[in-house]
């Protein structure tokens, strides 16, 4: 069977006679690049997700445990030493890497662009959130005397726009010899009646599919071998819009390396029952991160005999992984989550339709969900003063303004020590 008549066949299997239509009206360019597009794509897998998308999201609690941690503001002082120089040993041995996880769309925050060219109203002149990170970096370099590789993951919806954006303020000063950027991986958009979405260029639509594709995209891009040619023993991942997000903490990297765990994670108590964060636990004896949109009320509600919040610890996107804990997570699939959301089309007449209300389901999978493949994880609790002031929303909580503010005092303290 020729590559066109395959194609239709698994179009037709699969429910998708709109995709046959238009491959009858493409030029015969168009028509192979969506023929190789189709031969790509897993329809299978993406029907099985639509599918999913119908059933419960079940979460049976009587396997759910709080879990331990350690509160970095009362390590005795011979602990926080003994932290301290253990992880400052290995920075300063060049085994440390460090990825920005930047391929999200950032879409409460309604900036146009990618996350990490937004700029941050501080100190009068203002500060890109790239530009900022690259300072927390910087820092660490001086203080440590190495030169932390930098890996950037971009979507290949704004990977161009990022590397033209780094490249024109020439990395804000970042070795660029340091700096590596890799794509994450897509996933096709589909519609309420399992339908894939059409994209302007007459291509099926695809999105990124959620941050857990970090491992296999740090993989797939040779990221992943570089780090070990380098030597690279331990890695930290962390998103883009936190401006206190701490990349080289010595605490957390030496408590890992003292219990002996290959992955840990700095979290600050959850601001309140409904704050849109993960809270860690145990499931099964594994640990887990569970997510704010999947979180039963019961459970986000619920104190222990303290009165503190039963789940209150919060996944800030701090974590670090041993460099074989990053490659096994890498060759393991992850569960996808859904989220209906809006994403305009092409419809069968070629006209565009921008949806006013949500429409279709787009695919995530979640760094956290990795963390179950392992036995343990070393959680270090730092303060949100210090260490949390995300960027999400356009205004109200999580906003620029708070941001700015809590950036702003925490750097004035600093400067006042
Ligand atoms: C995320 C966490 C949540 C945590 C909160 C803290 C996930 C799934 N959720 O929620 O547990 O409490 O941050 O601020 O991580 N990204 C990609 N590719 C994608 C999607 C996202 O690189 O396909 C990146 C974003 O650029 C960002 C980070 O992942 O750096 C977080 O993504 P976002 O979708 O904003 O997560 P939140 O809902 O804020």
């Amino acid at each position: 069977m020729d590559k066109e008549q395959e194609a239709i066949e698994i179009l037709k299997k699969y429910n998708q006679n709109h995709i046959v239509n238009l491959l009858n009206k493409l030029d015969e360019v168009k028509k192979q690049e969506l023929l190789d597009q189709i031969n790509r794509i897993d329809f299978g897998q993406i029907m099985e997700l639509y599918d999913n998308t119908k059933k419960e999201i079940e979460i049976k609690e009587n396997k759910i445990e709080s879990i331990d941690y350690l509160d970095k503001a009362k390590l005795s002082k011979e602990q926080r030493e003994k932290f301290d120089t253990l992880g400052e040993e290995l920075i300063r041995s060049g085994k440390y890497a460090v990825v920005t996880m930047a391929g999200g769309q950032g879409t409460r925050l309604g900036h146009n662009g990618p996350k990490g060219t937004f700029k941050l109203d501080v100190y009068g002149k203002g500060k890109y959130l790239f530009e900022i990170l690259k300072d927390n970096l910087e820092e660490a370099n001086k203080k440590y005397d190495t030169v932390i590789p930098w890996y950037i993951m971009t979507s290949k919806e704004n990977n161009q726009a990022t590397v033209d954006f780094l490249e024109k303020h020439n990395y804000f000063g970042y070795p660029k010899e340091a700096v590596t950027i890799f794509t994450q991986s897509e996933l096709p958009l589909v519609d309420t009646e399992g339908k894939l979405l059409i994209s302007k260029d007459m291509k099926i639509k695809e999105a990124s599919d959620g941050n857990g594709g970090t491992y296999s995209s740090l993989r797939a891009s040779g990221s992943l071998a570089d780090m070990k040619n380098k030597g690279i023993k331990w890695v930290f991942i962390g998103g883009v819009d936190n401006v206190l997000l701490k990349m080289a903490d010595v605490t957390l990297l030496g408590m890992a390396i003292d219990k002996g765990v290959q992955i840990a994670s700095k979290s600050v108590v959850k601001a309140n029952p409904h704050e849109k964060v993960g809270v860690f636990c145990k499931m099964n004896g594994h640990p887990k991160v569970i997510e704010y949109a999947e979180l039963p009320e019961k459970m986000a509600e619920e104190v222990d005999s303290d009165g503190e919040l039963k789940y209150g610890e919060s996944h800030i996107m701090c974590n670090l992984y041993t460099i074989d804990a990053i490659e096994k997570a890498s060759k393991e699939p992850l569960i996808y989550h859904s989220a209906f959301k809006k994403n305009s089309y092409i419809d069968e007449n070629g006209k565009e339709v921008v949806p006013s209300e949500p429409n279709s389901y787009k695919f995530e999978s979640f760094i956290f969900d990795a963390f179950e493949f392992f036995d343990d994880i070393a959680i270090l609790r730092g303060k949100r003063e210090d260490d949390f002031a995300p960027v999400k929303n356009r205004e109200g909580v999580d906003s620029p303004k708070t941001a700015k503010e809590l950036y702003e005092k925490f750097w004035n303290r600093q400067n006042k020590k």
